[in-house]
């Protein structure tokens, strides 16, 4: 559908629903939807996004980092930017709506302003942010980061699980990792954020409601654990005499489960482990896992992380096996500005008559770019609060109510300090 049939008045949620779909088969695997930075996937994204940025209006680009970016002009020159935004890429067996809608969301919004050849006083710039969820090199925010000129250059020698480095992969994508700076904004060119995002919790559909405000968005880190025993043989090796790195792995596992119970509103997930050599027969020699940590109040998760540390070493001590931890992650607590806030509920108040607000427990590009702009965030309800899961569903009303509660925040737009 083009944005031209927005202009005759079609459903803007059902254009979005459709490009949802469109989205969705570009993933690395057939079996459920996997889109990870730097991939043919990634590419295949940005070129179809692209596509219906140039269709509603906007010049693209593809920026040093590797979002795909569509800017919509101003009705005068030197006019400062808004920008929207969301993610393109994935984490394994995802969803459709993380990341996607908030792209497509406001590439339907800038299609409606095209559609009736309306230019506001201010110009607005959709992001197609490349690498949000970093489930291929582990550190996330990697697009939005770039933007915000926080992107630290250590994490282009991090290794995917295949080996590859990330700036072998970033050549090989056709970029170039030494002007990865040029992707960042100035403040001053930037008026503020807006991300349209679905909720990922249950609030919205249990106070009956299609879009929400969201206050601030929760801290996060993520450590990559390697526990090292001895490997050996199943049958000869005594219980007591061993080594076993999976059990102490296991044993971290549920320390980290403990640890978060003590520090309010904290968790904890231990999402991967890698058993090696991973054989029936075999006392597991060395175990890898990941460990992510969030709170909305970042000395409560900093706090939680040294008290796991502290009992892992107690663990590696009575177990007699090694055990390091590698922060490869690490993203502080942001807030939403007041002025956003405020704006977004009298948007939402004006679409659905009544707005509440709600904190974010997930991560959002909104964090990153906090660093370099004010930011707000819209959350859009989702069935069941389910997300990070094939399952993932939104209704056309609620994403066509989310699109006019974007209009109407964007046709309004107040700068505010
Ligand atoms: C991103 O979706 C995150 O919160 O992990
Ligand atoms: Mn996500
Ligand atoms: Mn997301």
């Amino acid at each position: 559908m083009s944005s031209d049939s927005i202009l005759q008045n079609a459903s803007i949620g059902a254009e979005i629903m459709d490009r949802i779909e469109a989205l969705a088969k570009i993933s690395e695997s057939p079996n459920g939807l996997t889109r990870r930075y730097l991939t043919p996937e990634h590419r295949g994204a940005n070129d179809l996004v692209g596509s219906w940025m140039r269709d509603s209006g906007m010049t693209v680009r593809e920026d040093a980092v590797g979002n795909i970016i569509g800017r919509y002009p101003a009705d005068c020159d030197d006019a400062p930017t808004l920008m929207i935004g969301s993610h393109l890429d994935t984490v394994v067996m995802a969803g459709k709506y993380d990341g996607m809608l908030g792209v497509v969301t406001g590439i339907a919004c800038i299609g409606s302003l095209h559609g009736r050849r309306k230019h506001l006083p201010i110009a607005v710039e959709v992001v197609g942010f490349c690498d949000e969820e970093g489930a291929r090199f582990q550190s996330t925010y990697l697009g939005s980061r770039a933007v915000a000129g926080t992107f630290d250059r250590a994490l282009l020698k991090c290794r995917d699980e295949n080996g590859i480095c990330m700036d072998d992969a970033m050549i090989a994508f056709g970029l170039d990792p030494d002007r990865v700076h040029e992707a960042a904004r100035r403040p001053d060119e930037l008026l503020a954020y807006i991300e349209l995002h679905i909720e990922q919790g249950p609030v919205l559909e249990e106070q009956g409601l299609a879009a929400g405000v969201v206050t601030g968005i929760a801290g996060a880190n993520r450590l990559i654990v390697t526990v090292t025993g001895t490997a050996g043989h199943a049958g000869t090796v005594p219980m007591k005499l061993r080594h076993d790195a999976l059990l102490a792995a296991a044993e971290c596992s549920l320390v980290v489960e403990t640890v978060v119970g003590d520090f309010r509103d904290t968790v904890g997930t231990v999402g991967r482990l890698d058993v090696s050599p991973g054989a029936t027969n075999v006392i597991p020699g060395q175990v890898v896992f990941s460990v992510d940590l969030r709170a909305a109040e970042d000395h409560l998760r900093l706090n939680a992380s040294v008290e796991i540390q502290r009992q892992w070493q107690e663990i590696a001590a009575r177990r007699g096996v090694d055990i390091v931890a590698e922060v490869v992650h690490a993203a502080p607590s942001a807030h939403c500005a007041p002025h956003m806030q405020r704006q977004i509920a009298e948007a939402i108040t004006r679409v659905e008559g009544r707005a509440v607000t709600l904190p974010s427990g997930a991560g959002h590009d909104a964090a990153a770019m906090a660093d370099v702009t004010d930011v707000g965030m819209i959350f859009v309800r989702c069935a069941g609060g389910v997300s990070h899961n094939p399952n993932e569903a939104i209704t056309v009303a609620d994403a066509d109510i989310g699109a006019r509660v974007m209009l109407d925040l964007v046709e309004n737009f107040r700068a505010e300090r």
